[in-house]
């Protein structure tokens, strides 16, 4: 996904939470009307969640796709078929200037199409089919095109971690789960678990943009579709903890791929993730501290019940940064004590409400697009999976501090409209000029941090500018336009 269309994804997922969007094409699955099918069952044990009244998932023609759908919702391959109609549909480019024009640009993988999928903006992009398993990567299998439960848009590799229902325990099926931004629909596979808080979309209310899906864990969850660390800020200075030698925190694993790097790329991404990993834990502390500010002022369970769960995200933040900057110093690094002395709740409303904005609404916001933007870049799994967890959660804190703002707004006369923008450019400016500190010029140099999760600064200035106009900015007037409405609290 290129970054615009990443951040506009996460602009609807943040606009959903907030209630300020009502999804206009959500599509709910709407029970199978195929005759009964096998039963479901892959091994020979009983399923722990029965499939009862299973249809057959078929193509446009009344083709058997190798799924069947249960009547609560649950979508699962039973058998592998080749797909008949293996090119993936859609309406092909007429716009100039992106990656593909026609579909013979498109020679990465068989059955490439450059397919319109503009939505919000303009994009042309390549579209890759499959017949069979065979034509797709390692880790992934080919879905044939289904109908509206699976795949409507043509056959399409997925993720997964099973070719079909006999790959996952007796009592266990291989399940697809979607999700969607709006502009594009995405589908995970594998097996089911006892872990599992969803198995269809049924179990998320329905709703594709929640979508049920696989996620890093392998586990199915409903999406809730997050820099590292909300400042924890004293007396209008941010404060964080000093590293120190131990374990407790830092532990030598996961090793992020083989460490080829010089001596100054080493300490540079040492001294990078001991960065991120000081303010994740510094992050804790500011929720403990928004907490006292929402209960000094009145704030709704739903408020501080979101709080409690963030605070528990960024213990697990830390922790990962953590281990990750040990690995790149060869030694198991830890935060020391955090110096909280005259820490205490905001004495005003209109306080807690601009602290929120700048470290919340601004800082969690570019935090969860640069996160989400890492997510995408660096190369080790142990990396990308951190990311991709820090990105979901921050967004999650972006949007608790919204909803903080929607809140709050309606009782903080003091604190008008144009005051809350001020102070959106205020914390975005500061930001924004805070001095980049690439080591290097040389571009083969910077992509090797990229990928290892540090951006040049002109890559980060630039993302960060992106993600002022194309999320903060449309989030802001949002909330000042139904301010009175007080949304979600
Ligand atoms: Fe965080
Ligand atoms: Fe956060």
């Amino acid at each position: 996904m290129n970054t615009t269309r990443q951040m506009v994804a996460q602009r609807r997922v943040l606009f959903g939470m907030l209630g300020l969007l009502v999804p206009a094409c959500a599509a709910n699955p709407e029970d199978g009307g195929g005759q009964g099918g096998s039963g479901g069952q892959g091994g020979a044990g009983e399923l722990r969640v029965p499939c009862r009244e299973p249809a057959i998932v078929r193509d446009a023609a009344g083709r058997d796709t190798g799924f069947e759908k249960c009547a609560d919702g649950r979508v699962h391959r039973v058998r592998t078929v080749a797909c008949v109609e293996p090119q993936p549909v859609g309406a092909a480019c007429a716009l100039d200037g992106f990656e593909c024009k026609v579909d013979a640009d498109c020679t990465e993988r068989p059955f490439g199409r450059c397919i319109d999928q503009s939505f919000q903006e303009d994009y042309c992009g390549c579209v890759y089919g499959c017949a069979t398993d065979a034509d797709c990567a390692e880790g992934n299998v080919c879905v044939c095109a289904g109908d509206d439960a699976v795949m409507p848009g043509g056959s399409r590799c997925v993720p997964s971690n099973c070719a079909a229902d006999t790959a996952c325990a007796d009592d266990e099926l291989c399940l697809i789960g979607a999700g969607s931004d709006g502009c594009s629909t995405w589908y995970g596979m594998g097996c089911s678990s006892p872990e599992d808080t969803c198995l269809s979309l049924a179990d998320c209310g329905g709703d594709l943009y929640r979508g049920c899906f696989p996620g890093v864990d392998g586990h199915f969850a409903c999406g809730d579709n997050g820099i590292c660390g909300r400042p924890f800020v004293v007396e209008a200075r941010g404060r964080v903890a000093e590293p120190c030698f131990g374990a407790a925190w830092g532990a030598l694993e996961p090793a992020p791929g083989p460490l080829t790097l010089s001596c100054d790329e080493g300490e540079a991404l040492t001294a990078h993730w001991l960065s991120l990993a000081a303010l994740e834990h510094a992050s804790v502390a500011s929720f403990a501290q928004f907490t006292l500010g929402l209960m000094a002022h009145g704030a709704p369970p739903a408020l501080l019940s979101a709080t409690a769960q963030a605070m528990a995200d960024e213990v697990e933040h830390a922790r990962r940064c953590y281990a990750i900057a040990s690995v790149y110093a060869g030694m198991a690094i830890s935060p020391g004590p955090l110096d909280t002395s005259g820490a205490r709740p905001a004495e005003s409303l209109e306080a807690l409400l601009s602290a929120t904005i700048r470290e919340a609404c601004v800082g969690e916001t570019l935090g969860a697009v640069e996160a989400a933007h890492m997510a995408e870049c660096v190369a080790e799994p142990a990396l990308r999976e951190a990311w991709a967890l820090i990105a979901a959660d921050e967004l999650r804190h972006a949007a608790l501090g919204w909803q903080t703002l929607a809140w709050g707004l309606p009782r903080a006369p003091g604190l008008t409209a144009g005051a809350v923008r001020a102070t959106v450019l205020g914390a975005l400016s500061e930001i924004l000029g805070q001095p980049g500190d690439d080591l290097s010029d040389d571009p083969v140099v910077l992509a090797r941090l990229r990928a290892h999760g540090m951006l040049a600064a002109s890559e980060r200035r630039a993302l960060f500018l992106e993600a002022a106009e194309v999320l903060i900015g449309p989030c802001v007037e949002a909330i000042l336009g139904t301010a009175g409405v007080c949304p979600a609290a």
